[in-house]
């Protein structure tokens, strides 16, 4: 698409962000400006604006407009066992450890975070990854994990948790067979996997406080790509600071750990994106 929005034009991008964050809350003020502005360029396109203070009068004369730019700018794509080589070492790396640990201290907890979960795809991956992974222990543990967005839409959908034959193209029959019910022309996550798993909004973004503590493992995937440097420092913070010891970060395969988490992270494994917080030495 060709651009159309001038250079004098860019100088009004603060403002119009800045009237997004008050009309709707969403704050993408710290998000990396060419993804927002590539996405607002298809809202201006579409609303006939010419440029951003023309958007800005639209705003103002169409509040509907706020959720759709809202809805674009939350790019929700994802898919189950998106990075499947991650799924793949979180099961050899971190779910033995993990569950030896737990059972050495006589605890039943299993606490997962998706800290950006869209449409549910990545919550109930974990689940059925813990599901395939723990078999009959599936009894001897109490797993939570925790889903939280900041799109309301992707979180109702998560819920209903119903899919349709192209979102579930790379599942294997029997993983359909054993976590899915066929309902109509789509599929829908059954209640086993379903009752391990709680939505809940949450902006990883608006807070240093962490809103759960103690998780033994964290995805982070394809959010922190969306957000510039100091703002992912500050996102990552958080993260390990609700992370029990030891606990897991599992980022997206573009993702990195950012500088101030330097020697505070073992990393497990560089392609899958696996990091482990380590017992602190005394
Ligand atoms: C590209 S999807 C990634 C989904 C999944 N984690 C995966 O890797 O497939 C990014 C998700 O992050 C959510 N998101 C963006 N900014 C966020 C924020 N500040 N707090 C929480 N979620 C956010 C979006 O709404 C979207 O659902």
């Amino acid at each position: 698409m060709v651009s159309m929005v001038t250079e004098s034009d860019t100088t009004t991008l603060d403002s119009l962000l800045e009237k997004v964050h008050r009309g709707t809350g969403y704050d993408f003020r710290e998000y990396k400006h060419g993804t927002v502005t590539r996405r607002l360029e298809r809202r201006l396109h579409a609303t006939g604006a010419k440029t951003y203070s023309d958007y800005i009068e639209f705003l103002d004369a169409h509040p509907e407009e706020y959720q759709k730019l809202a809805d674009d700018l939350t790019i929700k794509v994802s898919s189950f066992f998106r990075g499947p080589y991650s799924f793949q070492q979180v099961t050899r790396l971190v779910l033995p450890e993990l569950t030896l640990f737990k059972r050495n201290r006589r605890e039943r907890s299993l606490r997962f975070w998706s800290t950006g979960c869209a449409r549910g795809e990545e919550p109930y991956s974990i689940a059925i990854l813990l599901a395939e992974f723990l078999g009959s222990r599936r009894q001897d543990f109490d797993v939570s994990i925790y889903a939280t967005d900041i799109s309301r839409q992707a979180l109702q959908e998560a819920q209903v948790g119903v899919y349709s034959s192209k979102d579930i193209e790379g599942l294997t029959p029997t993983v359909l067979e054993n976590y899915f019910i066929r309902y109509d022309k789509g599929y829908v996550v059954n209640s086993n996997i379903r009752q391990m798993v709680s939505f809940s909004y949450f902006d990883l973004t608006s807070t240093i406080q962490p809103p759960f503590v103690n998780l033994d493992c964290i995805f982070c995937c394809n959010v922190l790509i969306y957000l510039q440097s100091q703002l992912q420092e500050r996102v990552l913070s958080m993260l390990y600071d609700s992370l029990a010891t030891p606990g897991y970060l599992i980022l997206g395969e573009v993702e990195t750990p950012t500088n101030n988490l330097n020697g505070k992270l073992e990393c497990l494994d560089i392609k899958a994106k696996i990091y482990k917080k380590n017992r602190r030495r005394r």
